[in-house]
């Protein structure tokens, strides 16, 4: 039977559970086999107990689990050349050459190299006799389907990434219980959330949550922003709201390009308004505990058309990323979604915050 490896890397992402266990599922009812592959493409380069088959029962009871069974990593010795070499032998002694990969964008990326040197791996490893021509002959290409596995939400073509919804949630309840000790003390908070350089969890948890103000990379406030920000608090207190909360992203920055920190918002509320404030920093409770329902049920959608996609792809093609648009399940090309997702940044450092605004609201090929 057809074989499938499956992995998770890059940063944990609450529904990985929910993905890994509809990929075994849904492929052991059609008769293929799974290999979990331990701590990221780690495992796949070292092979040995790294790589292990997984059957129905051991998925039993992690659907609403938080992080990752099977592990993740950020694997350096992948990104050589020489370390997806020997991940090709690991995953040749196991009979895997269909591949179902959670992660984040430069996750994808890597994987997409390797497809794509898979022909001369498998010539060189004949070549040096570490396969046989036999086995090379028997899995001429590697079939892949990439799943965005990110708390951030910030991979360009698909509107969202396992974890996004669960990391929200945790933020709307901090913000909730941050108001009532705001509320007692008029005072006002600075809540710091994950993102790096993506403002989806502050721009949506700001909005949920009802926050006065909130700084994201894609829009960087004008020049003298520390005033207006200040105003906004001044007419919130005015109109008789206790409890002030402004929300920054990790990977705020002014329009210079200068990183706005939660540090200094606090202190400049203090030099201008003359009064404290507080700092909270969230961290990594936001990728921690139970996933959300959704993040729940669309990962096991996701998992399962990453099944359907590996076992009918057609050899020699390039895999896709598998996620949403407009409540469907969508396939986007791999290269285009990472490119357009590192364009990114770079539009926000060149001063181009419309295009980069354009690009993260999602205006992919259509
Ligand atoms: O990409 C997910 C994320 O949680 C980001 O929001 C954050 O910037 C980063 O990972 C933190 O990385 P680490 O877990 O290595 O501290």
């Amino acid at each position: 039977g057809k074989k499938i490896g499956i992995l998770t890397s890059g940063g944990d992402a609450q529904g990985m559970n929910a993905t890994v266990r509809a990929v075994v599922r849904t492929a052991v009812s059609l008769g293929a086999r799974v290999f979990a592959i331990y701590e990221g493409y780690q495992g796949m380069v070292d092979g040995g107990a790294g790589i292990r088959e997984l059957v129905w029962e051991d998925v039993g009871s992690i659907l609403h689990k938080g992080g990752t069974m099977i592990g993740t990593f950020r694997s350096k010795d992948f990104r050589e050349y020489d370390g997806r070499k020997r991940a090709a032998v690991n995953l040749l002694a196991n009979g895997i050459d269909r591949l179902i990969v959670i992660g984040g964008d430069g996750s994808l990326s890597g994987l997409d190299q390797f497809r794509g040197e898979w022909t001369q791996i498998l010539t060189e490893l004949v070549a040096e006799g570490k396969i046989t021509q036999e086995v090379a002959d028997a899995h001429p290409s590697l079939m892949f389907a990439g799943l965005v596995g990110s708390i951030d939400n910030d991979l360009v073509g698909t509107d969202m990434t396992i974890g996004a919804d669960s990391a929200l949630h945790r933020i709307v309840d901090a913000i909730d219980a941050l108001g009532s000790t705001a509320a007692s003390h008029q005072r006002c908070f600075v809540v710091e959330v994950m993102g790096r350089h993506c403002g989806y969890l502050a721009l949506m948890s700001a909005i949920a949550g009802g926050c006065d103000y909130v700084l994201i990379p894609e829009n960087p406030p004008e020049e003298g922003w520390e005033h207006q920000l200040c105003a906004a608090l001044k007419r919130g207190r005015a109109a008789g709201r206790r409890d002030s909360m402004v929300v920054v992203a990790e990977g705020a920055c002014d329009r210079s390009g200068k990183p706005i920190t939660s540090a200094y918002v606090r202190q400049a509320i203090e030099d201008i308004l003359g009064e404290e404030a507080r700092v909270t920093i969230l961290g990594h409770v936001q990728r921690g505990g139970a996933p959300s329902a959704y993040d729940r049920w669309a990962s096991t959608w996701l998992g399962y058309e990453a099944v359907m996609e590996v076992l009918t792809a057609e050899p020699g093609t390039t895999g896709p990323v598998i996620g949403f648009r407009g409540n469907r399940v969508s396939r986007v090309p791999l290269i285009e979604a990472v490119a357009k997702t590192r364009k990114v940044p770079e539009l926000i450092a060149a001063g181009d915050f419309a295009a980069a605004m354009e690009l993260r609201g999602g205006s992919f090929t259509e």
